[in-house]
Parts: C-alpha cells; structure tokens; sequence
C-alpha cells in the first residue's frame, strides 16, 4: 500500500513538473470554447459572433472573417486596438490564440 502511494505521488508530482516547465502562458493548446466565450464577451456587441444567426451589420460577422482570413492575419490584427469606441481594449495573447482558435472553427 505504502509502494502504491508513492507511486500515485510520484506521478502526480512528475506531470506537476511537467506542467509548470511549460510556462504559465502556454501550458495548454489554445481553447475555441474559451475564445467562444471572450468573443460572446468582448466582441460581439458589434460582430455576429456565432457560426450562424442574426445580428448587426455593423462589423463583418465571424463566419465571414473566418472564410477571408486566416490564423496569421487574425493575430496580427487583434494585436491592436480596432473600432475606435473599444479604446483601450486589447486581448492578451492567450486570449489572441483562443479566439482565432474559435474563428477558425466557424470557417468550416
Ligand atoms: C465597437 C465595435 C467592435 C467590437 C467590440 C469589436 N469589433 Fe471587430 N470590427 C469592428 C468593425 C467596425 C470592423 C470593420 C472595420 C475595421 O476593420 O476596423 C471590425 C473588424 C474586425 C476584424 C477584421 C475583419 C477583416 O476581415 O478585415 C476582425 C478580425 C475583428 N474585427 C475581430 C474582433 C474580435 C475578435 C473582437 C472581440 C475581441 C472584436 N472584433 C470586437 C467593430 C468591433
């Protein structure tokens, strides 16, 4: 019994190790549901941000974007502020790579 605790111990300490050497920022691959949710959040107060349904005409919706663009530019072009009545927003870029991660689900 005593083994198979230091067993379990030792490989939960292990993938614990594992996991902080990979950095806090990029500890896991970027996640569509949370890009899904910073979208609903931040950005779709002027796009339609899901994969079909009504909204404004505003901005170009996700979909669209998602058919245009791809990864790179998306980065590149959340990397600064757009739309002037959202001065002084930015994403992190963590919150960059999940939401491309989402748009890129919506060009399928
Ligand atoms: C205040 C309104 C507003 C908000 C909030 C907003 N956008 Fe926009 N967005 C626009 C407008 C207007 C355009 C088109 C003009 C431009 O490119 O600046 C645009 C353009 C874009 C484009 C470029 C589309 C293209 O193909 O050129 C992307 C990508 C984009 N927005 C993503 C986002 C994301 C992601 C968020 C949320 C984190 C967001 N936007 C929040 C208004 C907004």
């Amino acid at each position: 019994m005593r083994a198979l605790w230091a067993a379990l111990v030792g490989i939960v300490g292990l993938s614990g190790s594992i996991w902080a050497s990979a950095g806090p920022a990029r500890a896991v691959a970027p996640s569509p549901e949370v890009g899904s949710e910073i979208a609903a959040r931040w950005c779709a107060a002027c796009h339609v941000v899901s994969p079909s349904g009504a909204g404004t005409d505003a901005a170009p919706s996700f979909a669209n974007i998602a058919r245009h663009r791809d990864a790179d530019f998306l980065k590149g072009f959340l990397a600064q502020p757009h739309a002037r009545p959202m001065r002084g927003f930015t994403l992190s870029k963590r919150e960059i790579d999940d939401v491309t991660a989402y748009i890129a689900t919506l060009g399928r």
